[in-house]
């Protein structure tokens, strides 16, 4: 099979400087959720047909499968498709899909693929609204006999239901023949891809329509409206392909998933929490209310609390995390490792059963096992120019509002008084403290405010 996928459209009602297929649903560019249904058939080459500005659309989403007809002027579907035509392989069938339609599903394409076997099949569903759409015209037998677009249709006409979701399959031959004769003579002086239906009818070849799933396969984006309505659609699936495999979602209505998210059995995830390109929740693992998780491995029976911002990062298994952690790129936590409020934490491997629970900084740090980090602790790894390591063995315990300064090691069972400076590496199973002695004034007073 051919896949060619238009893509020229400019897109005027998205107002943006972004080509419209590379607006992201679930996380994922328009055209990127076609190309993954077109690659799911296994095709023999795929084209993707594009416009005026739309560099920025090759340049973003070019792979070595993938080949490229620009379109330029943009005179129609039917124009289109001529253009891909010399890309397209030697396959007996030519499948055509629209950038801007994501949400088509392989098994609906599969369909309309099979259909196709010597005739031209039309992809159709019926609206209660059809309005702007092409509609098709049946005869009294309930054969297809043509399309008409919106702008060229009678009254009769533009009260059938019947729409042409614009994704056709047919063979690959008959379609470089009947492009050839196409007209623009109609009411947008386009060169109607449509048009090929009337050719078929004329050349005595069968034309079959199928229909997919629903509805929302065939959606198309022209507005942020919609696109924010095909997001909805996109979650909504999401969530129910994860609680399908045991996922507990407190509402399925808030999540967002722009990406992949790997979960094991018994995992809950309560509301309005985001999860960005692959991440991964072992078994058990428990996200509160509204934590945000990009690139991120969860360990088994983890707890994230609420407002957790976890990039890039391990969490091994039995954490406890949060709520209001930050967890930064490189952040590596082993088993039973506890984070709590307002720590951040970044290219930090922490060994398991070490604790920061309240406002800290570790940044560039090895701590080892069963470490207690105080609150206010801060590990001061940049001089403004570079960055240096900090390093805390196992079993030490560092006091409130330390400042670290980096580089320098804290050894095995060492303990850092509360306050402590620490600029030289503190020895191992010793108190090291840097603090100015406490003195008190007996006798002192307090000023006192003057009369005036
Ligand atoms: C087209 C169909 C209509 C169908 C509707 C479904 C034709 C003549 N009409 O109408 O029957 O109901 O889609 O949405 O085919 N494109 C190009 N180059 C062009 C023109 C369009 O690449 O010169 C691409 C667009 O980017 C878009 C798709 O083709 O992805 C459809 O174009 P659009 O202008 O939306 O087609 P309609 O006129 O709405
Ligand atoms: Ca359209």
């Amino acid at each position: 099979m051919n896949i060619v996928i238009l893509a020229a459209g400019q897109g005027k009602r998205m107002h943006s400087n972004l080509p419209k297929v590379l607006h992201p649903v679930a996380g994922k560019a328009l055209v990127s959720h076609v190309i993954d249904a077109a690659r799911s058939l296994a095709p023999q080459s795929v084209c993707i047909v594009y416009g005026h500005g739309g560099d920025a659309v090759r340049a973003t989403i070019d792979a070595p499968d993938l080949k490229w007809a620009l379109q330029e002027p943009q005179l129609g579907t039917g124009h289109a498709v001529m253009q891909a035509m010399p890309h397209l392989g030697d396959a007996e069938t030519t499948l055509v899909l629209y950038g801007d339609v994501p949400m088509i599903q392989a098994e609906t394409l599969k369909k309309l693929a099979h259909a196709a076997r010597n005739a031209l099949a039309i992809l159709t569903v019926e609206l209660a609204d059809p309005s702007g759409y092409g509609r098709i015209v049946r005869n009294a037998a309930g054969d297809v006999v043509r399309i008409v677009e919106q702008k060229d249709a009678s009254a009769d006409q533009r009260a059938i239901h019947e729409i042409n979701t614009g994704i056709v399959a047919l063979p690959t031959a008959r379609l470089a023949e009947w492009l050839g004769r196409l007209s623009n003579d109609n009411a947008q002086q386009e060169y109607y891809l449509t048009d090929i239906v009337g050719m078929a009818v004329a050349d005595g070849v069968a034309i079959r329509t199928a229909q997919p799933q629903g509805e929302w396969e065939v959606l198309g984006v022209n507005s942020k409206v919609q696109l924010a309505e095909l997001e909805r659609i996109a979650q909504r699936r999401i969530a129910e392909r994860l609680m399908e495999q045991g996922v507990r979602l407190a509402d399925p209505a808030r999540i967002d998933v722009r990406g992949e998210l790997v979960c094991g059995r018994d995992v809950f995830i309560d509301v309005n929490c985001v999860f960005e390109g692959k991440v991964v929740l072992d078994e058990a693992v428990e996200i509160g209310p509204s934590c945000v998780l990009k690139n991120a491995t969860i360990g088994a029976g983890s707890r994230l609390a609420a407002f957790s911002h976890i990039e890039e990062a391990i969490v091994g298994p039995d954490g406890v995390i949060g709520p209001f952690a930050r967890l930064r790129p490189g952040t590596e936590l082993a088993a039973g490792v506890h984070v709590g409020n307002f720590v951040e934490l970044k290219n930090a491997k922490v060994a398991a059963q070490s604790k920061a629970n309240h406002l800290a900084y570790i940044g560039d740090a090895i701590i080892g096992s069963r470490v207690n980090i105080g609150a206010g602790t801060i590990t001061c790894n940049y001089d403004g120019a570079n960055k240096f390591k900090t390093i805390i063995e196992d079993d030490a315990f560092i006091g409130s509002d330390t400042q670290l300064v980096a580089p320098v090691t804290v050894g095995r069972g060492a303990t850092l008084g509360a306050g402590t400076t620490l600029t030289k590496d503190a020895p191992p199973d010793a108190l090291t403290l840097s603090r100015a002695k406490q003195l008190s004034l007996p006798g002192w007073k307090r000023p006192q405010k003057v009369k005036k």
